[in-house]
């Protein structure tokens, strides 16, 4: 085989990710994607935007403290303060990045910015100049870089490189770019940049228009040597660059790109679904390389074909992935050695204390179902193992309801040590109920944004997983998102959980926090 050139995989799930409405995360869940992150080979994590909150900070400065290999970046604007407090959380890292920011494209020059040309390449050279002075790594980024004349970015590109960027990254940040246009500027930096040798350029896509993965590709066939994504394509509004989709185009598509990636593909699967597990943000079935139905063949023709050859309809082997297709089901009579086998191999590694720990709820859930498939252990993992701090848990329910009538609910909740009950005979129904009731007893009152069941696997008994996103009633629409995740066989008690985890996040969360892009 010819040699290939190593693209970087620079991760923004933990801060261009986040930025999805409703995916904050705390900084448990944000250790536990860093450490995934590791574990997967990207090299550059991008770990947070420090100076937004004291808990974006925190996580930044834990995140730094405890990655080994990878990169560890935060995000700053090209200002002294934002500067100074991304190397105070940064420092400690052994690999520490500083990715400065600011705006070029006229349109954010005129209306956001308010300044001239001159002005924005003062700023960003100022910015630069700042980091490389604390940090040796620098990143600097134009945004809005795909709407910039490139008579101006070449300039601004430039200037950045001379005063120390050691990666330069072509944001798309409105996702308006095409494939060809993205080919277009990454091939014109290269020819016009001086001294563009001395910097790794990165592309940065947004997915408004579905062609983050695309025009990514178009930049790296242009040249581009990073390429910034995120587990499950997360991102704001619609999204950025999906990580797995950019690795495996790579990876099959060798002969045609002619590059490789540090990426340990068989990860894939299992880091997508602890993502999906920890924001709730669930991916869609048809979703390319880790959806559900990405390697399910239905036509009989292909089934056939399958039979035959695998290579006439699969371009993937799933097992590249981490999908383990097994069809290995375990029950009540299961040991232990099998349940640790299967948790093994769907890629949680536990403790001898935490396999006995999931062993006693695994044999809770088989006296409920008589089959416990993949999804049964990797919900009861993560139920366990990604469990947030609670103030209030639920202790059980009683309800009747009938057609036409409201439901009658008594709900029973502990806090600490103590137990406290409330009865209400409201609501349109029996989940609606008993959320009216762990209002009245916990005393925060909600308005409901999104609520959704799944099936966790196949049968009338399967699991059922909830998630529910909240926000405290009055607060303005666009105001941070509380969200919780319950699971239970009983699609009632999965509902009370997840309201009742939402409920926990608005009474121990709710520190505000600044939006990189708002000013
Ligand atoms: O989309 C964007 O422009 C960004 C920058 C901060 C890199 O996320
Ligand atoms: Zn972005």
């Amino acid at each position: 085989m010819t040699s290939a050139r190593t693209i970087r995989i620079f991760d923004t799930t933990l801060r261009d990710g986040e930025q999805s409405p409703g995916a904050s995360m705390n900084l448990t869940e944000k250790m536990e994607i860093a450490q995934a992150l590791q574990q997967l080979g990207v090299d550059v994590i991008e770990a947070g935007f420090p100076i937004a909150s004291p808990g974006d900070f925190a996580s930044v400065r834990e995140i730094a403290a405890t990655i080994r290999g990878a990169i560890v970046c935060g995000l700053a604007r090209c200002n002294d303060a934002d500067i100074d407090r991304a190397w105070e959380a940064l420092r400690g890292a052994e690999r520490p990045r500083i990715h400065v920011f600011l705006a070029t494209s006229s349109i954010h020059r005129e209306f956001k910015l308010r300044m001239t040309e001159d002005e924005v390449v003062a700023r960003a050279v100022a910015g630069v100049q700042r980091a490389r002075q604390l940090c040796a790594d620098v990143e600097f980024s134009p945004e809005d870089a795909a709407r910039t004349e490139l008579d101006f970015l070449c300039r601004v590109v430039e200037a950045a490189i001379d005063a120390g960027a050691t990666t330069v990254n072509i944001p798309d940040t409105v996702g308006y770019a095409t494939p060809q246009q993205m080919h277009r500027v990454i091939s014109t930096l290269r020819e016009r940049v001086r001294g563009i040798d001395r910097a790794v350029i990165s592309v940065h896509c947004h997915d408004d228009l579905g062609l983050a993965v695309a025009n990514s590709l178009a930049a790296v066939e242009a040249g581009a040597g990073q390429v910034e994504c995120t587990i499950n394509g997360l991102g704001e509004r619609a999204g950025n660059c999906s990580l797995e989709e950019v690795v495996m185009a790579l990876r099959t598509r060798r002969d045609h790109y002619g590059c490789e990636t540090r990426i340990a593909t068989q990860k894939l699967v299992p880091t997508s679904r602890l993502v999906a597990t920890i924001t709730g943000i669930q991916v869609p079935r048809n979703k390319a390389i880790v959806g559900r139905n990405a390697f399910a063949h239905e036509a009989g023709i292909h089934q056939d074909g399958m039979l035959k050859e695998r290579s006439t309809y699969e371009i993937i082997r799933p097992e590249d992935v981490g999908l383990d297709r097994t069809d290995l089901v375990l029950g009540k009579h299961s040991g232990r050695a099998a349940l640790a086998d299967r948790a093994k191999a769907l890629g949680y590694q536990l403790t001898p204390e935490q396999l006995q720990s999931l062993f006693d709820r695994f044999k809770v859930l088989a006296d409920r179902k008589k089959e416990i498939y993949d999804g049964d252990i990797a919900a009861l993992c993560e139920d366990q193992f990604t469990a947030l701090p609670e103030r209030f848990t639920l202790v059980g329910y009683d309800l009747t309801c009938s057609s036409g009538q409201p439901p009658r609910v008594r709900l029973r909740v502990a806090q600490g040590e103590e137990e406290s009950s409330v009865e209400v005979n409201v609501g349109d129904g029996p989940i609606d109920g008993i959320f009216l009731a762990i209002e009245k007893l916990t005393g925060v009152v909600t308005v409901c944004r999104d609520f959704r069941v799944q099936a966790v696997t196949v049968g009338k008994d399967a699991q059922a997983e909830v998630t529910v996103e909240l926000q405290p009633a009055g607060a303005p629409l666009g105001s941070q998102i509380a969200r919780g995740r319950g699971v239970s066989t009983d699609s009632l008690e999965a509902s009370a959980k997840a309201f009742l985890a939402a409920v926990n996040r608005v009474v121990l969360g709710g520190q505000s926090r600044l939006h990189p892009q708002q000013g």
